[in-house]
């Protein structure tokens, strides 16, 4: 996602598109820019890194200080790297229309082909330049004269995908055309001014007087005032609401701590990990960045993952799922081992390198190493254009939004949908039938909404955390898909509660780990419905025996767990494969909630970064 702003009213629109930049920068910040048009002419100041470096920039271009009217961009890569050319706003051909974007436009490739066979020249790699042109063709071509609204109708009749939007032109001087389908947008009616914007911290300090825009609307802002239609021309009549939020809160939405609002945005972020991915009509998966090379990864004899943290635990999950979808031999490794190991990379060897920022240093060191030996690598990446992003031989990006809390939660659900993705993309070219292949897509479209449920269990979460939050030493078991989930449920709890765990295979805990059970020791278990239940109730017996106190997750409807476990989370059935996908987060919140219990700093834990630039 990314922060979009636009102004128009009788003060300088430059102090109000900045100070809204900045509240949006929690939605994305690796690039910026700003349009304002004065004197019927629009001028342009775009920057890369963050906004304070754009603000730098416009003390030198006075041209910007006076006009009124304006729009400005907050970016968070999707396609391209954040780079000057590929901030916002973009502009057409002829530099009158500008426009800023939120959101993936995924036609964009067609539509820019179309453009460029028209004579449109581009300046940027982005998805969102294309409406730039778009616009500009239908404006140029209007009939009745040119009229912006109707070029901008026109234009997202074109479009496949989302969007927030807001365009200017030099030659409407006083006018602001902005829409919506998928991304977020509002418009504050002040006294002789708007405002629009991603969200209300934008606005709150000019006016608290809002209209909210759904999906296919949009709003023409002029000299006569506001006007709010469809994007298929029929007018619509919007309520003026008020914002009930104070500042602070709005940056976080209703949420105490990014953590926590990223924890819930998980639904939302995995919808995005899938979106233009599953295609249902057909029954298959469409990975666009590594279908180029799908002859060569179809015949792939061997998969090494490698990553860091929580990526790593991703990995894991990512080792058992090509194995099982794709039957493709698969292990992954600690990047910060691999790459000193001298390890052995036969022929026909794809390495994949996962991680959130992109940008972690063992990751990149191991990748270089992988490339070095002569292996193709694929990038499993949240960050675009971020290193690893740029130096794999191809790669699928997470698009689970920035993750600003330094514990990573979105970005591991993400990183576990698009490895499954890609064990079925490559299981359905192997072995896999189209029936079975059509089976896990409608399992995994099914996701985000089963994680809503979880979700709702967050407070008797926190009640249960707060009996158990003084204990120092925690345990948390599971078996098969569910091992990884338990080293990331202990890894979360470390590194915002500082309380020592450790995650083991259930297994294990009898060859030594069990001498560590004290009476009402937490040992958390995850245990949903899978071939190894019986098992692993065995295991929680054995650590009831030795008095420990035991916290399960189960799958809905499993009476009989309750009578082993003093709380029992439950998540709705799925295959085992999916499981982590909801199993994690009863984890994560249980993470969450100790930390805040114990008065930690939950989005800056200490000691830690969010990126591990550094060996
Ligand atoms: C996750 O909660 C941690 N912050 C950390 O383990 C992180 O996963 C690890 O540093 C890897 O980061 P990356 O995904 O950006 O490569
Ligand atoms: N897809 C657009 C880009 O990559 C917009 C990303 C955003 O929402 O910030 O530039």
């Amino acid at each position: 996602m990314c922060g979009i702003v636009g102004y128009v009213g009788r003060k300088s629109a430059k102090p109000v598109l900045i100070e809204g930049l900045k509240r949006l920068e929690y939605r994305g910040y690796d690039s910026a820019g700003v349009a304002i048009i004065r004197d019927g002419q629009l001028h342009l100041c775009k920057s890369a890194g963050r906004i304070a470096g754009l603000e730098d920039r416009l003390d030198g271009e006075p041209q910007l200080a006076t006009g009124t009217v304006g729009i400005a961009h907050t970016r968070w890569a999707t396609h391209g790297a954040p780079t000057e050319d590929n901030a916002h706003p973009h502009t057409d051909c002829t530099g009158r229309i500008a426009v800023v974007h939120n959101g993936i436009i995924e036609n964009y490739a067609a539509l820019k082909q179309v453009l460029e066979e028209k004579g449109h020249t581009f300046r940027s790699e982005t998805d969102s330049e294309v409406l730039a042109h778009l616009i500009s063709e239908f404006y140029r071509d209007g009939d009745n004269g040119s009229d912006l609204p109707r070029a901008v109708q026109q234009a997202l009749r074109e479009v496949a995908g989302t969007y927030g939007l807001a365009v200017v032109c030099a030659d409407e001087p006083g006018m602001i055309v902005a829409a919506r389908k998928g991304s977020p947008l509002i418009v504050g009616v002040g006294a002789d001014e708007y405002i629009v914007a991603s969200d209300a911290s934008a606005i709150v300090e000019h006016t608290v007087n809002v209209i909210y825009l759904n999906d296919n609307e949009m709003v023409v802002i002029d000299e006569a005032g506001l006007r709010t239609l469809t994007i298929d021309n029929v007018p619509v009549s919007k309520q003026v609401q008020q914002i009930e939020w104070s500042l602070e809160q709005i940056a976080l939405g209703e949420f105490e701590h990014f953590m926590l609002k990223e924890i819930f945005e998980q639904p939302e972020a995995l919808r995005n990990s899938c979106r233009g991915r599953l295609n249902m009509r057909e029954g298959r998966i469409q990975l666009g960045g590594i279908e180029h090379l799908s002859r060569e990864l179809v015949k792939t004899r061997r998969i090494i993952l490698t990553a860091c943290g929580t990526a790593w635990h991703a990995g894991l999950i990512g080792e058992f799922l090509f194995e099982d979808l794709a039957r493709i031999p698969a292990e992954v490794e600690y990047a910060s081992e691999f790459r000193y190991r001298n390890p052995i990379i036969e022929d026909r060897t794809v390495v994949i390198a996962v991680s959130q920022s992109g940008e972690t240093a063992d990751t990149l060191a191991a990748l270089r190493e992988a490339e070095h030996k002569g292996a193709m690598t694929l990038g499993v990446v949240n960050a675009v254009g971020s290193t690893i992003a740029r130096e794999t031989d191809t790669g699928v990006y997470l698009h689970a939004g920035p993750e600003i809390g330094v514990a990573s939660t979105k970005a591991f659900t993400a990183q576990l949908t698009v490895l499954t993705l890609i064990s079925l993309y490559l299981g359905r070219r192997r072995f896999m039938s189209e029936t079975t292949l059509k089976q896990y897509m409608e399992e995994l479209q099914a996701i985000p909404d089963k994680i809503e449920t979880v979700l709702a269990q967050s407070d008797a979460i926190k009640q249960a955390v707060e009996a158990c939050v003084d204990r120092d030493n925690w345990l948390f078991l599971g078996r098969g898909y569910n091992y990884p989930v338990a080293l990331e449920g202990a890894l979360k709890l470390k590194e915002i509660s500082y309380i020592h765990a450790e995650g083991l295979p259930a297994a294990e805990m009898k060859h030594g780990p069990i001498a560590l059970i004290t009476e009402g020791m937490p040992v958390v278990v995850v245990a949903p419905r899978c071939g190894t239940y019986d098992k692993i109730i065995g295991n929680i017996e054995e650590v009831r025996a030795r008095g420990g106190t035991v916290i399960a997750v189960a799958t809905e409807g499993d009476d009989r767990i309750a009578r082993y476990a003093e709380h029992v989370f439950y998540i709705p059935d799925c295959p085992p494969a999916l499981q982590p996908l909801l199993t994690v987060v009863p984890l994560q919140l249980l993470a969450y909630h100790a930390a805040v219990a114990r008065g930690c700093n939950v989005d800056k834990p200490r000691n830690l970064a969010k990126s591990v630039t550094v060996e």
